[in-house]
């Protein structure tokens, strides 16, 4: 389908730390100070042509930074179901977010991501993952021909490095934490354009799509809360800006409580939000069955704390037991997801909710993904 905005979009990307600007066409996915980058340009809702596009994420064109629609890299993804089932008792819309094409809604941030890459002509990446995101890259650089190595610990899902080879990309397994990842590919970005889903922020004008499709779905209202899982933090805060520019384009007028859940052996913006926005190092990491939010040392902190803060939201923890409980409840519903997109239906069943509450979840993750370590800790 071709879009054909109108008005160039004047994209910039803003250091939050040093305020330099860049050109959205420089191939650049932080400072030169070492900052994070913000996108800066006006989305735009026009509803009428919205409602008349097929249901997908680009159906919202004028609020995806890519100029040109020639470099668009999608699979016709999302605008998956939103499904009222209940837990505990209490109502919930479920965002069937785990079937996307690879998977996870990471897919959102990777076909935005993957597009901006195409329309740089970056012919080769790096990014570094539990998981889901590489396989969601790998994914759409498959489809764009471009070449990419995806890090990811050796502990990974079996059923993740498998996908992620499928997909062509070449995988590099680190020995040791996912921060040991981290530090991998940090060396081979001095050398090749970092796809990283935490650090580039054409990511998060991705996964923003997921709240504009729940606003859609729920005509053109917000809920009153979004129960999301929190690693690195890519759902939180597309959410957030997702609101924000619904928000400013007075498409909405509230803003829902964004409630993140982490799993309580890896928590460390819940310690963050508990000692009053310090953003001091948890001092208390343990192995976690949610092996995608095993985030020790999340580096966007202080704008998820912000994106807390400002929707009146919270930051729960899980235990690991309420986890793997949460697994079985969803999964006997006819829901197969996977552990770590378990953790917010765990904080779902906690959460004190009001009467006539709406509340949305996100399930983020399949569960055949994760068949292999369900297996093992079922
Ligand atoms: C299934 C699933 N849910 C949620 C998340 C959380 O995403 P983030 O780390 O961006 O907060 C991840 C991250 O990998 C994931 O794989
Ligand atoms: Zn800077």
């Amino acid at each position: 389908m071709v879009y054909k905005i109108k008005t160039l979009m004047n994209i910039k990307l803003r250091c939050q730390a040093c305020h330099k600007e860049y050109a959205s066409s420089e191939p650049v996915w932080n400072c030169k100070c070492g900052g994070l980058l913000t996108l800066d340009f006006h989305a735009r809702f026009p509803l009428d042509k919205i409602l008349k596009r097929k249901p997908t994420i680009w159906r919202y064109r004028e609020a995806l930074p890519i100029e040109h629609d020639k470099h668009i890299i999608s699979f016709d993804e999302g605008f998956t179901p939103l499904v009222q089932e209940e837990f505990a008792g209490k109502k919930v819309l479920l965002k069937q977010d785990h079937l996307f094409p690879s998977g996870s809604y990471k897919d959102r941030g990777a076909s935005v991501l993957v597009s901006k890459i195409k329309e740089l002509g970056v012919k080769k990446v790096v990014e570094d993952s539990s998981g889901n995101a590489g396989a969601a890259i790998a994914a759409y650089c498959a489809k764009a021909n471009i070449a990419c190595d995806i890090y990811v610990p050796e502990k990974t899902s079996a059923g993740k490095l498998l996908q992620i080879e499928q997909y062509g990309a070449d995988l590099h397994k680190v020995p040791g934490t996912r921060a040991d990842t981290a530090k991998a590919v940090w060396l081979a970005a001095k050398s090749t354009y970092y796809a990283s889903h935490y650090w580039n922020p054409f990511f998060l004008h991705g996964t923003k799509t997921c709240v504009f499709e729940i606003v859609e779905q729920l005509g053109w209202n917000v809920p009153d809360a979004i129960i999301l899982p929190v690693g690195n933090g890519t759902l939180l805060l597309g959410t957030f800006i997702g609101l924000k520019e619904l928000q400013r384009e007075k498409i909405i007028h509230g803003l829902p409580k964004i409630i993140g859940v982490q799993a309580e052996n890896c928590a460390p913006l819940a310690h963050a939000w508990k000692n009053h926005c310090k953003t001091s190092p948890h001092p208390f990491i343990k192995e976690t069955i949610a092996e995608g939010i095993a985030i020790a040392n999340p580096v966007r902190v202080k704008d998820m704390l912000h994106a807390i803060k400002e929707t009146n939201g919270d930051i729960m923890t899980v235990k690991e037991k309420e986890i793997l409980d949460a697994l079985h409840s969803t999964a006997r519903k006819g829901y197969y997801i996977e552990p770590t997109s378990a953790v917010a239906i765990a904080g779902f069943k906690k959460y004190p909710m009001k009467q006539d509450e709406i509340v949305v979840l996100p399930l983020t993750g399949h569960g055949l993904k994760a068949s292999e370590t369900i297996m093992k800790i079922k």
